[in-house]
C-alpha cells in the first residue's frame, strides 16, 4: 500500500483518491500498486459497483514521477506496477468516474481515457508533453484518443502536447462535463451514485457493448510500452528529464 493512495468505500462507490500534495500527485510505482490492487479488488466486490478517481485541489495528477522515469533512464529497473495499473484500470469490470481539477499532465491525462464519466473544472490542463520528453504517447491513447477526438485533435494532444483545457476536452469529446471546483467532488459523487443505482447486470452488459472488444486496446498498450521502455534510454528522453531535474524555479 501507499500513504499518497487513499481507498475509501462509501457504500457502493469506491473512492481513489491520489494524494500527493506536495509533488502534485506524481505518481509512483507504490502509488500505481495500490490503485491496481484498489481496481482489483473492488472489481472482485460485489457490494462495489463503482469506482471513482479523485486527486487534490489544483492537482489530478502531474504524470509519472519523473524520478522513477530517470532511473529507468540511467539503466535501473522499471519494474510491472504501471503496466499492471494500466490493465486494472484499461480492463475494469465496473464503471469509472473522475473528478479532474487543475494539472493532468500525462497518465494524468490518459487515465480518462478508461473512465466512463470525466467532470473536470474550468482551472483544469490536460498536457501529454510525451513527445517533448522524447517518449511515446501510453495507457492505449494512440489508439483512443484518434477514435474519440479525431486524428487532428489527437496529434495536436499526443503528437505536438498542446494543452486542452476542460471545455476543449469536452468538445473534443474526451471528458463528459465542466463543473465549478466547488462543484467538483458532489458532482463526481452524485454522478457516481446515480450509476451505482443502475441494475448492475444490465449496467455490465451495457458498458461492455460501449466500451468495445479490450483486446485492441491492452495490444497497443503493450504496443506503446514496448516504445515506451526503449524510449527512456534515449538520448532525448536522458536530456528532456535532466532539463526537468536541474531546471531553476523562479
Ligand atoms: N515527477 C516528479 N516530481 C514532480 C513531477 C513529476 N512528474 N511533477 C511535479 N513534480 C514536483 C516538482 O519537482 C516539485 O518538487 P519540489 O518542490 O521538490 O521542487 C513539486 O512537484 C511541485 O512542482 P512545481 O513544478 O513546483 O509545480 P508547478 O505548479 O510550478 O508546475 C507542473 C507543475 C506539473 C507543470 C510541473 O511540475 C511539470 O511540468 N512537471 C512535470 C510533468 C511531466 O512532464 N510529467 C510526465 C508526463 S509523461
Amino acid at each position: 500500500m501507499s500513504e499518497h493512495i487513499l481507498v475509501e468505500r462509501r457504500g457502493a462507490i469506491q473512492v481513489i483518491r491520489m494524494n500527493r500534495p506536495d509533488k502534485k500527485n506524481a505518481l509512483t510505482r507504490a502509488m500505481y500498486q495500490a490503485m491496481s490492487q484498489a481496481l482489483v479488488e473492488g472489481d472482485a466486490d460485489p457490494a462495489i459497483r463503482v469506482h471513482v478517481f479523485f486527486g487534490v485541489p489544483g492537482a489530478f495528477s502531474a504524470g509519472n514521477d519523473l524520478h522513477d522515469f530517470m532511473a529507468i533512464a540511467t539503466g535501473g529497473e522499471g519494474g510491472l506496477e504501471v503496466w499492471n495499473f494500466l490493465a486494472a484500470l484499461a480492463g475494469s469490470q465496473k464503471p469509472i468516474v473522475s473528478g479532474v481539477d487543475g494539472i493532468a499532465v500525462g497518465i494524468g491525462t490518459t487515465i480518462n481515457l478508461h473512465c466512463d464519466l470525466t467532470f473536470a473544472t474550468p482551472r483544469t490542463l490536460f498536457r501529454t508533453p510525451f513527445v517533448d520528453l522524447g517518449l511515446v504517447p501510453e495507457a492505449g491513447s494512440s489508439l483512443l484518443v484518434p477514435s474519440i477526438a479525431g486524428r487532428q485533435q489527437a496529434f495536436a494532444l499526443l503528437g505536438l502536447g498542446e494543452g486542452f483545457s476542460a471545455e476543449r476536452a469536452k468538445d473534443a469529446g474526451l471528458i463528459y462535463a465542466v463543473v465549478g471546483e466547488d462543484r467538483l467532488e458532489a458532482a463526481v459523487l452524485e454522478a457516481a451514485a446515480f450509476v451505482a443505482a443502475k441494475p448492475p447486470e444490465a449496467l455490465k452488459i451495457a458498458r461492455d457493448l460501449i466500451v468495445g472488444p479490450r483486446d485492441a486496446v491492452m495490444a497497443r498498450i503493450r504496443e506503446e510500452g514496448e516504445h515506451f521502455q526503449a524510449r527512456l534510454k534515449s538520448d532525448e528522453a536522458r536530456a528532456a528529464l535532466m532539463a526537468f531535474m536541474t531546471r531553476k524555479k523562479g
